[in-house]
C-alpha cells in the first residue's frame, strides 16, 4: 500500500487497485504549493467533514477524474447537486466498495460546507481489505468512541490522527487515541498549516515514543510504502 502526503490532512492512498484521496486541501495550502491538483489521479475522494481545509479541491479533483465522493449524506448530496457522483454514508454504517470496506465512524468536531450549507455531522473512516486496515480520524477531539474501533473493525495496521491541537486533539491526546484504537503506528495530520496548529515535531515524536508508539510526521509530497 502506497501513501503520499500532500500537507494538512490530504493523503493519496493506493489500495485494492484504486486511488483514494482523503480531505483534499492542496491549492490553498502554501505548504503544498509544489503540487498541482491536476496531477492527482483519484477514483474516490473521502471527505471527513465539510470545512474548507478538508474539501477545497474535492470538486476539481472529482470532475477531472470522474471520481466518486464518499462522505456523509449531507456532504454527498451537496456534491451531487453539482453533478458529482457520490456514495452517501452515515455514522456506524459500512459498505463494501471495489477496493475494500469503508466504515464511517464518529468524530467530535463540527461540519459546515463552504457556502454555509449544513454539512451533517463530522466523521472518520476505517478502511480495510486483504492488504491493510487503517483509520483516518479526520478532525476530532479525543473521544471515548474511539475505543469501539478495535471492537468492531479488524486490527489496525496504522492510523492517521490529527495532532495540531486548538481545532482538534493535540499530540498528547493523540497518544491516548492511539491507545484507545490499539494501534502502534500513527501518521500525523492537521499540524503546522496555520499559526494555531504549529507543532513541536520532536516533542510529539517523544510523547509517542514514551508510550511505546511510533509517530510519523511526513513532509508534503513524501510517499511511503506501508
Ligand atoms: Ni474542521
Ligand atoms: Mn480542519
Amino acid at each position: 500500500m502506497k501513501l503520499t502526503y500532500y500537507g494538512h490532512s490530504t493523503f493519496l492512498i493506493h489500495t485494492g487497485g484504486k486511488s483514494l484521496v482523503f480531505d483534499p486541501f492542496i491549492s490553498p495550502n502554501p505548504l503544498a504549493a509544489a503540487y498541482k491538483i491536476n496531477d492527482i489521479k483519484a477514483d474516490y475522494i473521502l471527505l471527513s467533514h465539510g470545512h474548507g481545509d478538508h474539501v477545497a479541491d474535492a470538486e476539481s479533483i472529482a470532475k477531472d477524474n470522474d471520481a466518486t465522493i464518499v462522505s456523509n449524506y449531507e456532504i454527498v448530496s451537496w456534491y451531487e447537486s453539482k453533478g458529482i457522483k457520490g456514495h452517501p454514508m452515515n455514522h456506524g454504517g459500512k459498505w463494501k466498495f471495489d477496493f475494500g470496506t469503508v466504515k464511517y465512524v464518529n468524530a467530535v468536531h463540527s461540519s459546515v460546507l463552504p457556502d454555509g450549507t449544513y454539512g451533517g455531522n463530522p466523521g472518520g473512516f476505517v478502511v480495510w481489505n486483504e492488504e491493510k486496515c487503517f483509520y483516518f480520524a479526520g478532525d476530532s477531539a479525543l473521544t471515548w468512541d474511539m475505543k469501539l474501533i478495535p471492537m468492531i473493525c479488524p486490527q489496525l495496521d496504522f492510523a492517521i490522527l490529527p495532532i495540531g491541537d486548538n481545532f482538534t486533539m493535540g499530540f498528547a491526546d493523540a497518544v491516548h487515541a492511539a491507545q484507545f484504537i490499539q494501534c502502534d503506528k500513527i501518521i500525523a495530520c492537521h499540524f503546522d498549516t496555520f499559526g494555531y496548529i504549529k507543532t513541536d515535531h520532536q516533542a510529539a515524536i517523544d510523547e509517542f515514543r514514551n508510550a511505546g508508539k511510533e509517530l510519523i510526521l511526513l513532509q508534503p509530497g513524501q510517499t511511503i510504502e506501508l
